[in-house]
């Protein structure tokens, strides 16, 4: 799930205010500040232009991320997680200019096929990224892996099924490998989570690396990711197929019982799945200040 860097919004024409479903694709509206004429009068120009702010949990994140993701092979220590984690929980929908009340897809049935994701890049260095990834009701993320990344996960708007796998270790297990496509993971997490909900948070080799997301309800979700993902350092998406534990690909059971199959899958690299393709659209949202002097001082 390769993410690019998005564009900024120029401060002060664009006031991005919300998303909206524009030709079945989900994007900020823009709110382009109209000139006045000479007559206007200043106290009308005044009541008119809204300069966007940082909301201040937006701007700590960023200042945060910037201390603790120190590139590859890093990842941050609990206290760090901890912090993130603070932050990302207070985070709401409308810090990132998406508004609670916008039904910014169309209701189901009105698109035609699998619902495509969208996803905006708030900011993306080496170290780190901020996305937030828009999901139509019934879309799905298909399972895939963050090699080598923490990824933080805020659910900011709606409700969602996440199925989520970390590798086992091929030494802390007695089952014999039905072929050698497959490899046992365990299952992390498999529930249905609501927005306004806890960070979720997955490492390298813990807290459920592989994951898929469904959306039941039209969903956003913000993920801090660091480092990003990159091909060229080795850092590429797969994707994966998984097949319960005791019914394996070829349809064979192994022996294993219901119980112990229970908690575990198989699962089986594929080709990028034509549902992992997404839409990319520019952030228009409140835009965070990378100068250093906003590191210690309240935007708002
Ligand atoms: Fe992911």
């Amino acid at each position: 799930m390769m993410v690019d860097a998005g564009g900024c919004a120029e401060q002060g024409k664009n006031i991005m205010t919300a998303a909206k479903h524009v030709n079945n694709r989900v994007r900020y509206a823009k709110k382009t500040i109209k000139k006045n004429n000479r007559s206007s009068s200043c106290k009308k120009m005044r009541r008119e232009v809204v300069f966007p702010r940082v909301p201040e949990v937006l701007q700590q994140l960023f200042v945060s991320c910037r201390e603790i993701f120190k590139g590859p092979a890093n990842v941050p220590p609990a206290s760090d997680v901890g912090k993130l984690c603070n932050i990302l929980d207070k985070m709401k929908a409308e810090d990132v200019g998406l508004s609670k009340s916008l039904h910014f897809f169309k209701a189901r049935g009105a698109v035609k096929g699998t619902p495509r994701v969208t996803y905006t890049t708030i900011y993306q260095c080496d170290e780190f990224s901020l996305c937030i990834f828009f999901l139509p009701e019934m879309a799905v993320i298909p399972l895939h892996n963050h090699p080598g990344m923490t990824v933080f996960s805020k659910l900011l708007l709606g409700t969602m099924h996440i199925k989520s796998y970390d590798w086992v270790d091929p030494g802390d297990t007695n089952d014999t490998i039905p072929c050698s496509q497959l490899r046992l993971a365990r299952l992390k997490a498999n529930d249905v989570y609501t927005a306004p909900c806890d960070t979720s948070v997955l490492y390298p080799t813990s807290g459920g690396n592989i994951h898929e997301f469904t959306a039941i309800t039209p969903c956003a979700v913000l993920d801090v990711i660091g480092p990003p993902y990159s091909k060229e350092d080795g850092r590429d998406c797969s994707y994966y197929k998984d097949f319960p534990r005791m019914d394996h690909a070829d349809g064979e059971r192994r022996g294993v019982s219901e119980e112990e199959g229970e908690g575990y899958g198989w699962l089986e690299e594929i080709e990028v799945p034509d549902g992992a393709e997404m839409d990319r659209i520019e952030y228009l949202g409140p835009q965070i200040i990378q100068s250093p002097l906003f590191s210690f001082i309240n935007i708002l």
